[in-house]
C-alpha cells in the first residue's frame, strides 16, 4: 500500500535526503505522496496518474518559534485503511460510506529544535483531507500560530468560483468566476474546474477551537493557507496536544459528483457527541420576517412594530392551519431601537421582551395550536454580551417550550465584540478562533436544554453537524433578503453557484418560497414561481423557511401545495445533471415515506433536459404533480407563468423539462396503490 523510498545523494547530509511516501485510494483514483525535498515536506495529488496538486508545501509561522519548516525528516509511518458505513439522525441521505486510506506520517526537525507533529492524510477516490497533529511534547507545549504555511498547487490551468476574505463583508457576495490565477484571497468552499474538466473544490472540516482556513493567492497557480485575524498578534493558540481542521480537497469528473464527494466533510468530522438527538425533528417554518425586510414592518418598537401579541398569533394560526411545525418571531426583545447595528447590540435584552409582546401569552397560544416558536436572538455581532446571558436567554425558552433559535451576528467582518478579564472592548473577527469557540460554546449550552441552532451570520460550516446535531443549519451567504433589499439583488445563476459552492460545506438557511416575487419597493426576486418551489429540493437544509407573507400564500394556494408537500429530511440524494453556475437537477426520496422529489434550477438561460426517472423503485408507478415554467414564462417579463399537471410515469420513463430563464421545476412523485 505504501512505496517508501529514501535516496540519499552524496553532497547532502542525511536530514536533507529525499524522502518520500505514497497512499493511494481505495479503487486507486487518487494517490497522495509525501516527500521531504531540502528538509521541507510537501504532499502531491495525482488522480489516474496525473497531476492535479503539485507538490506544495506543509508547516507553520509559529510566533516566538520561528518556522516549523525546514530541517524535517520523516521519523516514521503507517497506513491503514477503512470502510464503514454511518447512519445520520437527518440530513441529505441517511447513511454514509466512509472509505479511506490513511497515511499517518511523524515528521520531526533534524536541527537545534526538535519539534515534531503528524501529518494525517485520508484519501478517498473523490478527494483528499489531511491535517497536522501535534502531540504533547517537552519543546512544544505553547502553540502560538501566526499562520500556517500549507499549500495548495493547482497543477491544470481552469476557472474558479469564489467569494472574497478578509473583505468588509463576512461571506455574503456574490461568486466571482475568474482564471484560477486569477483569484485573490478567497473564502472556502472555493470551487475549480480545470479545462480538462476535474472538478475541484477546496475547503477545511471540522473547524475546532481554531480559525478558519482563507485561500490567499501566490502567484500563478499556487495558494497559500491565510488563517482569519484574531486581536492578538497571532491566529491561534493551543497547547499540545491537539490536531488541526482538516484540509480537503474534493476531486471529481463532473460537477454532480463534486456536489456527492462532499460527504468526505463529514466523515472527516467525529461523530455524534449528543447521543439521541430525536428531539430535533427537522421542520418547515413561517415567520414575522420578511415584511420586515421589505420594510412594511419594524424589528424596533413603535407604530410598525412586527412582533406583536396579536400578530404572532395570526402567525401561529397560519402555521396551524398549514401545518408548519414553527413560528420564528423577529424582534420581540428589547434592544432593536436606535442603530442596533453601529451600537454592535449593547442594548440587547435576549430575556426581555417588548411591553406589546407578551411572551408567555403567545408561547401558551403556540402550544394550543400545536405550533413552536422559533426563538430568535441577534446579537449584531456582540458575541461577549451574548455569552454572559447565554444561560439566561436559553432558559427562558426552554421554560416556553421553544426548541429551536435562529441565531444572528450582523456586522462587518472584524466587527465581533467581546470584552476582556479587565472589561475592555476587543474585536475579533467571524471566522477566527474566539468565534469557534463562541460557537461551540452556544451549541453545547443549547444542546444540553435540547434546543437546535441555525447560525446566521455564523462562521462557515465545516461539517459539525455530525458531531453536534444540533447545529442544524447556517446562513453564510447571500440568503433570499438579498432579493429585498440586495444591491445589486440576487441574480438567476445565484443558486446555481451556491450549490456547487456554499452548499459543499453543509445545510444553508436560504428562506426560500417568495411566491409574490416581491422585494422591497420596486426590487424582485430574480426567479419564475416554479423556481421558487424547486429550492426546495435543490438548496438543502433540514429547516426551511416559507418565507413569504401569509397573505401572500393565499394568494397561490395552488403553488403553496407544493412547499406544505416537501420534506425537509431525506433518505436519499441524488444530483442528476448540472454544471457550475448554469443549472443543476436534484432527486431526492423523503425520509418519511416512499415518495421521491425533484427539483430543478437553471440561471438566466432557458434549457430544456431529459430527465430519466431511473431512480424511481422498479415496477412501480408514482402519480407525478409536476410545477413548470409555462410556455411563455421567464424571470423578467412572465414569472408567474406557472404549469401544473399530474401524470402517471414509471422509472423507465424520461421526462422533457423546460426551464424558463431564470426558472425552475419541482416534482412530487408518489406512488399509485
Ligand atoms: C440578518 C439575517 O440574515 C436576517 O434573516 C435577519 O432577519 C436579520 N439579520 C435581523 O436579525
Ligand atoms: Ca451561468
Amino acid at each position: 500500500m505504501a512505496i517508501v523510498a529514501l535516496l540519499t545523494l552524496p553532497w547532502v547530509t542525511p536530514a536533507a535526503a529525499q524522502q518520500s511516501v505514497s497512499v493511494e485510494s481505495p479503487d486507486k483514483i487518487l494517490s497522495v505522496t509525501l516527500v521531504i525535498d531540502g528538509g521541507i515536506a510537501h504532499y502531491r495529488v495525482d488522480r489516474k496518474g496525473a497531476p492535479v496538486i503539485a507538490p506544495s508545501r506543509l508547516g507553520f509561522m509559529l510566533k516566538g518559534g520561528g518556522k516549523l519548516e525546514r530541517g524535517m525528516k520523516i521519523i516514521a509511518h503507517a497506513t491503514r485503511s477503512l470502510d464503514e458505513r454511518w447512519e445520520q439522525p437527518w440530513g441529505e441521505s441517511r447513511f454514509v460510506r466512509n472509505n479511506f486510506t490513511e497515511l499517518r506520517a511523524t515528521l520531526g526537525e533534524q536541527i537545534k529544535s526538535k519539534r515534531r507533529f503528524d501529518i494525517v492524510f485520508r484519501v478517498y477516490d473523490d478527494g483528499v483531507g489531511f491535517r497536522y497533529e501535534f502531540p504533547d511534547q517537552p519543546q512544544l507545549k505553547d502553540v502560538i500560530i501566526e499562520d500556517e504555511l500549507t499549500e495548495f498547487t493547482v497543477a491544470r490551468p481552469g476557472t474558479a468560483w469564489w467569494i472574497p476574505a478578509g473583505e468588509w463583508n463576512r461571506y455574503e457576495y456574490l461568486y466571482n468566476r475568474t482564471a484560477i490565477a486569477e483569484v485573490g484571497t478567497a473564502h472556502t468552499p472555493i470551487t475549480m474546474r480545470t479545462e480538462d474538466g476535474l472538478h475541484l473544490a477546496f475547503h477545511e472540516a471540522a473547524l475546532v477551537d481554531y480559525s478558519s482556513m482563507w485561500l490567499r493567492h501566490v502567484e500563478g497557480q499556487r495558494f497559500r493557507a491565510q488563517l482569519s485575524p484574531s486581536s492578538q498578534a497571532w491566529k491561534v493558540r493551543r497547547t499540545t496536544p491537539f490536531p488541526t481542521p482538516w484540509r480537503t480537497i474534493q476531486i471529481t469528473d463532473s460537477a454532480a459528483a463534486l456536489y456527492q464527494s462532499s460527504n468526505l466533510i463529514l466523515n472527516l468530522n467525529e461523530p455524534n457527541k449528543l447521543g439521541d438527538v430525536s428531539w430535533f425533528r427537522p421542520h418547515k417554518y413561517v415567520g414575522i420576517w420578511w415584511a420586515m425586510h421589505l420594510a412594511q414592518a419594524s424589528w424596533e418598537s413603535g407604530p410598525n412594530h412586527g412582533a406583536t401579541t396579536d400578530n404572532a398569533k395570526c402567525h401561529i394560526d397560519f402555521a396551524a392551519k398549514y401545518g408548519f411545525r414553527g413560528v420564528l418571531i423577529e424582534g420581540w426583545n428589547v434592544g432593536w431601537n436606535g442603530n442596533w447595528i453601529g451600537d454592535s447590540g449593547r442594548n440587547f435584552d435576549f430575556a426581555k421582551a417588548y411591553p406589546d409582546f407578551d411572551i408567555e401569552a403567545v408561547a401558551a397560544y403556540a402550544r394550543k395550536k400545536g405550533v413552536r416558536i422559533v426563538g430568535h436572538h441577534e446579537t449584531a455581532g456582540n458575541a461577549g454580551l451574548y455569552e454572559a446571558q447565554l444561560d439566561r436567554a436559553l432558559d427562558l425558552y426552554h421554560r416556553l417550550g421553544i426548541d429551536s433559535i435562529k441565531t444572528g451576528y450582523v456586522a462587518d467582518a472584524g466587527g465581533v465584540l467581546r470584552t476582556d478579564e479587565e472589561g475592555r472592548e476587543i474585536w475579533e473577527w467571524h471566522d477566527g478562533q474566539f468565534m469557534t469557540r463562541h460557537h461551540q460554546k452556544v451549541i453545547e449550552a443549547a444542546a444540553s436544554r435540547h434546543i437546535a441552532i441555525n447560525t446566521h451570520e455564523p462562521v462557515k460550516d465545516t461539517g459539525l453537524r455530525r458531531t453536534y446535531p444540533n447545529w442544524v443549519s447556517r446562513e453564510g451567504a447571500r440568503g433570499m433578503e438579498y432579493a429585498a433589499w440586495g444591491s445589486p439583488p440576487n441574480p438567476p445563476e445565484h443558486e446555481a453557484n451556491l450549490v456547487f459552492t456554499r452548499m459543499l460545506s453543509g445545510p444553508m438557511d436560504y428562506t426560500p418560497g417568495v411566491l409574490s416575487l416581491q422585494g422591497k419597493g420596486d426590487n424582485r426576486v430574480a426567479s419564475t414561481i416554479a423556481k421558487q418551489l424547486a429550492l426546495y429540493v435543490v438548496l438543502y437544509s433540514p429547516i426551511q423557511m416559507a418565507a413569504d407573507l401569509p397573505e401572500n400564500y393565499e394568494k397561490h394556494m395552488d403553488a403553496f401545495q407544493f412547499i406544505r408537500d416537501v420534506p425537509v429530511d431525506w433518505e436519499e440524494t441524488r444530483v442528476l445533471n448540472g454544471e457550475v453556475g448554469d443549472f443543476v437537477t436534484f432527486a431526492r426520496k423523503d425520509r418519511n415515506s416512499r415518495d421521491w422529489y425533484l427539483g430543478a434550477v437553471t440561471d438566466e438561460t432557458a434549457r430544456d433536459m431529459r430527465v430519466p426517472l431511473d431512480f424511481l423503485e422498479k415496477g412501480r408507478r408514482y402519480r407525478a404533480q409536476i410545477y413548470r415554467d409555462g410556455a411563455g414564462a421567464d424571470w423578467k417579463n412572465s414569472p408567474f407563468d406557472l404549469a401544473i399537471e399530474s401524470r402517471t410515469v414509471s422509472a423507465t420513463d424520461t421526462l422533457d423539462l423546460h426551464l424558463a430563464a431564470g426558472g425552475g421545476a419541482a416534482i412530487r412523485f408518489t406512488p399509485v396503490k
